[in-house]
């Protein structure tokens, strides 16, 4: 079933590659929640900015010296959003992501543009395994893992609510790609062992996407 849907995948990925796959722009104001999706597909995030580039944009209610500076952009902002956010359905967060303020006397808007891409979406609950798996002569390639929660109702069979409470759970992982790009296939443990604990007392479990790619 994986192999059939992975390659009825990959199909779908050349089409949408050949008509082109339009990217979606979300800007949010100030330290408020920056939410995107993705209904069919996966999130892949083109560019981020966070800072000010325009002085109408989020401008609204604000005095030209909160406007005035259109220099301000954090660096890596693209980096932090795709580690984030890449391979998800769903991905809300806010400035706090950021460690740094690139001017803090200027009121600051979050820009980001991504598409959506066809993949393989698995959810792994804590203590399971993730297969991941391709057919022929393609490969694995990750497009992103996060191991943490994100919401109350995943992987919640016989949880008690303490342990589903915390839905801001966030630990984008690096090592699903490290251990699973090009190979064909690849099994990998949800568990705190492997991946980390970011979130004591919290039941976590293993988000990832991926493609099968020709080697
Ligand atoms: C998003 O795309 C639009 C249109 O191509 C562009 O004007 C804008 O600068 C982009 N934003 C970022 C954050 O890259
Ligand atoms: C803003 O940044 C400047 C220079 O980096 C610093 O001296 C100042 O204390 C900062 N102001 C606030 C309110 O953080």
């Amino acid at each position: 079933m994986l192999r059939f849907s992975a390659a009825l995948l990959l199909a779908a990925t050349s089409l949408l590659v050949s008509t082109g796959v339009s990217a979606v722009k979300v800007t949010t104001c100030g330290p408020h929640v920056h939410r995107l999706s993705c209904e069919t597909g996966v999130i892949n995030v083109q560019s981020t900015m966070y800072g000010r580039t325009n002085a109408e944009i989020c401008s609204g209610g604000k005095s030209a010296e909160e406007v005035s500076n259109t220099e301000c952009s954090l660096q890596d902002a693209t980096g932090t959003l795709q580690s984030r956010c890449d391979g998800k359905k769903v991905c809300e967060l806010d400035p706090r992501v950021f460690t740094a303020d690139p001017c803090n006397d200027t009121f600051k808007y979050l820009e980001t543009n991504y598409t959506c891409v066809p993949a393989t979406h698995l959810i792994t609950c804590e203590h399971s395994l993730a297969h991941l798996e391709c057919d022929g002569d393609q490969v694995i390639f990750v497009y992103g893992a996060d191991f943490g929660r994100h919401d109350r109702t995943t992987c919640c069979y016989r949880e008690p609510a303490s342990r589903l409470q915390n839905v801001r759970c966030s630990n984008p992982t690096s090592k699903v790609a490290d251990g699973c790009n090009g190979k064909k296939r690849c099994t990998l443990r949800a568990s705190q062992s492997v991946f980390g604990d970011s979130c004591e007392g919290t039941s976590k479990y293993l988000e990832l996407a991926y493609t099968c790619r020709n080697k």
